[in-house]
């Protein structure tokens, strides 16, 4: 049972202050979590509590630690850790808003995650074994690795927010590390020669060179993957995230890529993206559209057949609007963030959900991160297929693509590996 809990403000890899909490159980089993936080968030995420005021300039969570000890604390003392869906409702329960605005998803989500990772510590089993449904196999995923940052994480210098190497020819997840490495390499290498300064990185540790538009990036990277010598297309594959929302403009309709100088309509844009699918290998394109764009995103989906489309700011790790895109065939892949919803029992039922929609998942990072890996051990447990990161450097990120690499190393020959298959729309 929960006997204590305890919560700091801590540091996320912005700098800005994020909720750290430790649950302690009665009969031994200790597990502490820190939180992550976005800055390109979906209107329609649970929302984070902060102080405003003066401490860090009002970006303080001193509340949110106040609400872990007080009143989420007396929600939980007492109960069983191995009932992480009761300890989840009674977060819930606590809070009492659907949104969690009262005491903050950053409040909830770590004592959610330090309450899973004290109950797998009891356990004596490692958190992605404990995390994963009777039988079920651990699944190394396949990473999603940023290396060209635009939008909110880089200044905007361009509109377009991720340009990521996907590497679909690499047999396991170590294989493919590598792959991603020697891209990194590749592309700053090039990057270098045509002048910029590869020494600026953005905050997921993608470089953040002032491209004239957002094609340009796109050739970058396609140099960048042929100057590590390997096969456009069949070795590493690209991936992109639109992060469209942040330059919608909803009173005129239009989506700004004020990089370009361009204003388009929906339409405009998708074909704008299919021609870049036509000339790049891109194999997945995530928020495509604006948060609230849904006939768009139905038609565009269709339109873009043929990749994957994943839905960020558009889904925010929540059932119901999940269940909207399968029903009106919005998207055919959801990326999962736990803190966008703020219980680990919301964010498993949105990838079980999508598993049997046959959506693809992504378990994914925020851009505000921490040295805490509990996402690697969710993505193997869970079998999300996919995982979204950030790039192969900084510690924030490698804190994850370590604890995988770990995973996989002690798995040994009994390591699954999801590859390239994880991708939809998926052929078999
Ligand atoms: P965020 O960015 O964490 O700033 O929201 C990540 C993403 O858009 O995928
Ligand atoms: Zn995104």
């Amino acid at each position: 049972d929960i006997s204590e809990l305890f919560a700091w403000e801590a540091l996320d890899s912005r700098g800005t202050p994020t909720v750290a909490c430790e649950v302690v159980l009665a009969g031994g089993g200790r597990g502490t979590a820190i939180v992550p936080s976005g800055a390109s968030t979906g209107t329609h995420e649970a929302v984070e509590l902060r102080d405003g005021g003066e401490r860090y300039g009002g970006r303080g969570v001193s509340a949110a630690v106040a609400n872990v000890v007080g009143p989420l604390a007396d929600a939980v003392r007492g109960r069983d850790a191995t009932g992480q869906a009761d300890i989840d409702a009674a977060i819930r329960w606590a809070d009492g808003t659907a949104d969690l605005s009262a005491l903050g998803a950053n409040a909830a989500l770590a004592i959610s995650i330090a309450n899973v990772k004290a109950a797998a510590d009891a356990a004596g089993e490692p958190l992605y074994s404990y995390v994963a449904e009777a039988g079920a196999e651990p699944l190394l995923p396949l990473p999603m690795v940023n290396i060209i940052s635009g939008g909110a994480h880089a200044g905007r210098a361009i509109d377009v927010q991720d340009f990521l190497v996907v590497p679909v020819g690499a047999s396991s997840f170590t294989e493919a590390i590598d792959v991603a490495w020697r891209v990194r390499r590749g592309t700053a290498a090039v990057a270098e020669e045509r002048g910029y300064n590869v020494a600026l990185v953005a905050d997921e540790g993608g470089l953040a060179a002032p491209l004239p538009s957002n094609r340009s990036a796109l050739e970058l990277l396609a140099a960048g993957i042929e100057r590590a010598g390997l096969q456009l297309g069949t070795d590493a594959a690209i991936a992109i995230d639109v992060a469209a929302t942040e330059f919608y403009n909803a009173e005129k309709g239009r989506y700004e890529l004020a990089s370009e100088g361009r204003e388009l309509t929906s339409d405009e844009l998708v074909e704008e993206l299919r021609s870049w699918c036509a000339d790049f290998p891109i194999v997945s394109i995530e928020d495509v559209l604006a948060e609230d764009d849904w006939d768009n995103w139905t038609t565009g989906t269709s339109t873009l057949a043929k990749v994957q489309l994943l839905g960020d700011d558009l889904f925010v790790t929540n059932s119901a609007r999940l269940n909207r895109g399968i029903e009106t065939g919005a998207a055919n892949a959801v990326l999962v963030k736990p803190n966008q919803v703020g219980t680990l029992s919301d964010a498993c039922e949105v990838v079980r959900a999508a598993q049997s929609a046959r959506y693809a998942t992504v378990l994914s990072a925020r851009s505000g991160e921490t040295e805490d890996s509990w996402l690697a051990d969710l993505a193997v447990g869970w079998r999300t297929g996919q995982i979204k990161v950030g790039s192969t450097m900084r510690s924030e990120r490698t804190a994850k693509w370590n604890r995988l690499l770990e995973i996989e190393a002690r798995l040994g020959a009994r390591a699954g590996y999801a590859g390239a298959a994880a991708l939809s729309p998926n052929p078999g």
